[in-house]
């Protein structure tokens, strides 16, 4: 393992390390992803290592050319080429029936594989000269938040990987919104990115996935996206007398509360301004001297959808 990580716009070296075996830093339009060879195991596993991921939580595996999904997936059903037709590249992932070739450590031995082409110019290009997919979960220590800018990752994984490839802050802000199928028809696996709104606008309702015993998708596990501070979700006036006592950071859509320290996420009230600085703001706060993080309760529909379900885990 390195102990000195360097970062930058280099393409070529990370292209280098890759195909070395060695775990990269990504920059995408969601999140940075820490990235191995998809066909290279020990690569892979090291990914579940450094990340200290369990083993049963399979990782996303990302493609520039939908010419590469026939070494990865065994079918693409009807609706999911819609959907790529209409959002790749962009920030959504379909989990599909998985081919051989994919290695079971990937899947977390699952039958399915969860594919994205992510939009991000650096990370298309890499993609593009290494020729082979790359298997990447957020590249963060499990359980925390998502890094939205290099700096993140390097403050996070910065001496366990060699290389970041830095691609400025991310543009979305919120992991990739994940689409199934069981018994034939669409399921959301995680809120994201992608409003559901435009997705059923091309296939149709989608129902929520109900999680049975074991968590599947395990974006699905409750207590995920987490800062070391206690974060609490719900009205904020009434949260702010009752913790009276201790030093709170709030975090509101668009409210600036002059007299307490809060992160307005976006002052003019959008979406999607409010979720690309939502990671930031979470970390900010919890690396401040707050005791207690307080967070209202964002609109429900579109990227709040996913900012309420991010708040919901970071608060179990
Ligand atoms: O935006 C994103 O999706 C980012 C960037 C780096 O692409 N990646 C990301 O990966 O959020 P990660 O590992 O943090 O979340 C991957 C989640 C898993 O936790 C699981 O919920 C779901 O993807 N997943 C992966 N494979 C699956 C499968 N076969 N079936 C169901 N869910 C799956
Ligand atoms: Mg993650």
């Amino acid at each position: 393992m390195a102990s000195q990580l360097a970062m930058g716009g280099d393409v070529s070296a990370a292209a280098k390390l890759l195909l070395r075996g060695e775990l990269v830093g990504i920059p995408t339009e969601t999140v940075y992803g820490l990235a191995a060879n998809v066909f290279d195991v020990d690569a892979v596993l090291r990914i579940f290592e450094v990340k200290a991921r369990p083993a049963f939580d399979p990782l996303i595996v990302h493609i520039h050319d939908r010419a590469q999904l026939s070494a990865l997936v065994s079918q693409v059903l009807p609706e999911a080429e819609a959907l790529m037709r209409c959002f790749w590249p962009g920030p959504l992932t379909l989990v599909l029936p998985k081919s051989a070739a994919v290695p079971d450590v990937v899947t977390s031995g699952l039958d399915t594989v969860a594919i994205r082409m992510p939009n991000h110019p650096l990370t298309l290009a890499l993609l593009q000269v290494i020729d082979t997919p790359l298997a990447a979960p957020s590249a963060n220590p499990f359980g925390y938040v998502s890094p939205t800018t290099a700096a993140h990752v390097a403050d996070q994984l910065g001496e366990k990987i060699p290389y970041v490839l830095d691609g400025g802050p991310c543009t979305v802000g919120v992991e990739s919104t994940i689409i199934g199928w069981e018994d034939g028809l669409p399921v959301l696996y995680r809120p994201g990115g992608l409003p559901i709104e435009e997705i059923e606008a091309v296939i149709g309702s989608v129902r929520p996935h109900v999680q049975k015993v074991l968590p599947v998708a395990p974006g699905m596990i409750e207590s995920h996206y987490a800062p070391r501070k206690p974060l609490i979700v719900g009205d904020v006036g009434s949260l702010l007398v009752k913790h009276r006592d201790k030093s709170i950071g709030v975090i509101s859509f668009t409210n600036n509360l002059g007299a307490v320290r809060c992160e307005t996420l976006s002052p003019s009230g959008d979406l999607k301004e409010a979720a690309r600085n939502l990671f930031g703001a979470i970390r900010f706060l919890d690396a401040s001297d707050v005791e207690l993080i307080v967070a209202e309760v964002f609109p429900d529909r579109e990227l709040g959808r996913a900012i309420n379900d991010r708040l919901r885990r970071a608060s179990a």
